[in-house]
């Protein structure tokens, strides 16, 4: 059972970005069928782990493309990753250091506020202006 889908309206019109957010999908998927599955406490770290640092991997990428296209946002939307990073650290620290499992807290945080939410509304804020400075880019470009 899959806990999220890829849908064609996710998409914020960039390959690499929606490649990133696919990715993140499918660690998250593959944590969740992993604490239902009953798998090891090992195992489960691991992709929490993994899930970690593709979402910091992630976070930079885009603040890599903003800061290109002179995102004027950047700032909050910096910020907002730090705290979503920062929270998923908290997370990540509690269940390495304790005997927790992994709980739908933890889920309820990571799919709502982590991927849809943030998703959803502040990248697609910068969608328009990514395809608006590729279109830009490739019109000059065609010009020479
Ligand atoms: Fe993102
Ligand atoms: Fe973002």
């Amino acid at each position: 059972m899959t806990i999220l889908s890829w849908k064609p309206e996710y998409s914020v019109g960039d390959a690499e970005i929606d490649d990133q957010h696919q990715q993140l999908f499918l660690l998250v998927n593959t944590l969740h069928a992993a604490v239902l599955g009953n798998f090891s406490r090992q195992r489960v770290l691991e992709i929490l782990s993994d899930l970690v640092q593709h979402t910091e991997y992630h976070f930079h990428t885009e603040e890599v493309k903003m800061s290109e296209i002179g995102y004027t946002d950047l700032c909050t939307h910096r910020d907002q990753h730090h705290n979503l990073l920062r929270r998923l650290k908290e997370i990540e620290t509690l269940y390495f250091s304790s005997d927790l499992t992994l709980g739908g807290e933890l889920f309820t945080f990571i799919v709502g506020d982590l991927l849809l939410n943030h998703m959803l509304h502040s990248d697609k804020k910068y969608a328009p202006l990514i395809n608006t400075s590729r279109s830009v880019a490739e019109w000059t470009s065609n010009e020479r």
